[in-house]
């Protein structure tokens, strides 16, 4: 490829969605002369790809747009130009409201619209008119966009469905990303060959909903299909809904040993009530049978899981349910949340809305309870010898950085030439965050 004419700045908010999108807005780009920079305000075209999911996340897309818009100045004010394109879910939210809110953005493009971003630009720079496209198609989307990829390291993220028709009361994604959809069994493949043809070792499978993956044979399907080409030894998926956990896929993990044994399978709440009122599927009884059968088929399998607190309506004893529930389960990771109320969501018009201290007072229990979980299951691997896939350099000098088949990162001292390699490390201590250790054999 020539060398590129134009610099790309892209920051990115949200889910590993977002990460993909990235990736592949970096991609379409690239061949119209766009090369990657992480200085914004040396950029030609800043691309902000953001997240609806809580308002905060929300509010910084705003404050970093006012960040961008002096630096847009600055340019003109040197004689030259920076277009600044909002991308992702607040696009599609917000759409053109973005531009009456911040009129120093050029134009607004949807999560299923980046493969018109080429054009969507030209059109920009010819006339600053008529700059919204943020409509639905997500087929288009990934014919639209070429198969090649240009991955950077040995792991990589690949779509394989989008959107969203559960309809969780509190959540955005049904609005933002669309109805359900996946990808077809050969382009997914495609893309996978490619990946492992320059390098990569492992794929996570991303979805708002992987797990209800509808191309041929479902995600088990897929995952039995991945497994074959070479090189790619290793499989991850997220994020996974509860209602979508079928036999199939239980039985993968027991069948499949490229499949890694880590799972995020939200559960949101531990109260029945709760869970009736935030539309989930499940109970916490029907939840905690499923990960019984799940351990059963791969009884070492580390889980991980979400969690809101402070749904409206929600009692100290419902929240007792869910600290009850993680101690049932014993998670080895997990996110969790305040309830954010959003615009046009059915639970941001229920009464009982929890106040923010009582949110804040939770979240802080939930948390020491989930991160002492987290270091206990960290703790317990020492002694282990565990297959490491190598990914970085890291952060000393004659270290390596790498992952655990349960997603740990692991830190050992090692030549450089092991990154993209998958080594036996022997574990000798485990933090709250990442383990450390030995390589089991000194290797040449
Ligand atoms: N599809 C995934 C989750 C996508 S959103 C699933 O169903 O599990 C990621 C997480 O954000 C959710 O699991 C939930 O815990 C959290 N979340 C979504 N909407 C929220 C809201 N309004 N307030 C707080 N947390 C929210
Ligand atoms: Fe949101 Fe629920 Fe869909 Fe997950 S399953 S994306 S939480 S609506
Ligand atoms: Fe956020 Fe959209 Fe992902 S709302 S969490 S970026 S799907």
């Amino acid at each position: 490829m020539s060398a590129p004419t134009k610099r790309l700045y892209i920051k990115t908010y949200g889910c590993q969605m977002n990460v993909y999108d990235s990736e592949r807005m970096a991609d379409v780009l690239a061949p119209l002369g766009y090369g990657m920079t992480d200085r914004p305000e040396d950029a030609d075209l800043v691309v902000l790809n953001t997240c609806h999911i809580r308002e905060k996340a929300t509010e910084k897309v705003y404050s970093e747009l006012g960040y961008i818009k002096q630096m847009k100045q600055a340019r003109a004010e040197a004689g030259g130009q920076m277009t600044i394109a909002v991308a992702g879910c607040v696009a599609q939210a917000e759409g053109e409201q973005i531009m009456i809110r911040q009129p120093a953005v050029d134009l607004v493009v949807g999560p299923q619209a980046y493969h018109q971003l080429p054009e969507l630009i030209a059109r920009t720079h010819r006339k600053r008119g008529e700059r919204l496209a943020a409509d639905f198609a997500a087929d288009e989307k990934f014919d639209a966009l070429p198969v090649e990829r240009n991955p950077t390291g040995v792991t990589a993220f690949l779509t394989v469905q989008e959107g969203c028709d559960k309809f969780c009361t509190f959540c955005v994604v049904p609005y933002t990303r669309g109805g359900e959809w996946s990808r077809p069994v050969e382009t997914v493949l495609a893309e996978a060959r490619d990946l492992a043809a320059k390098g990569v070792r492992e794929v996570t499978l991303l979805g708002q909903n992987v797990n209800a993956y509808a191309g041929e044979g479902g995600l088990a399907g897929l995952a039995r299909q991945l497994a074959k080409i070479e090189g790619l030894d290793r499989i991850r998926y997220t994020t996974s809904h509860p209602a979508d956990m079928g036999d199939d896929l239980i039985a993968a993990h027991a069948e499949l040993p490229q499949l890694m044994p880590y799972l995020h399978l939200p559960v949101q709440a531990g109260s029945d009530k709760i869970l009736k009122a935030m539309n989930r599927a499940h109970t916490a009884e029907s939840y905690l049978r499923l990960v019984e059968k799940i351990r059963a088929a791969r009884p070492d399998i580390a889980m991980a899981g979400d969690f809101i607190v402070g749904f409206p309506g929600e009692r100290d004893a419902d929240f007792e349910a869910t600290l009850q529930l993680v101690r049932e389960v014993g998670y080895a990771g997990a996110f969790s949340f305040k309830y954010s109320r959003r615009p046009g969501t059915p639970a941001s018009a229920l009464p009982g809305q929890v106040a923010d201290e009582v949110k804040e007072e939770r979240l802080a229990r939930l948390n020491a309870l989930l991160d002492e979980q987290q270091r206990a299951f960290n703790v317990s691997q020492a002694g282990r010898v565990l297959p490491v896939l190598f990914e970085r350099p890291g952060r000393h000098p004659g270290q390596l950085s790498g992952r655990s088949p349960y997603l740990q990162a692991v830190h050992v001292e090692g030549p450089d030439h092991l990154i993209g390699q998958i080594v036996p490390v022997r574990i000798e201590s485990g933090q709250k965050m990442s383990l450390a250790g030995v390589l089991e054999m000194e290797t040449a």
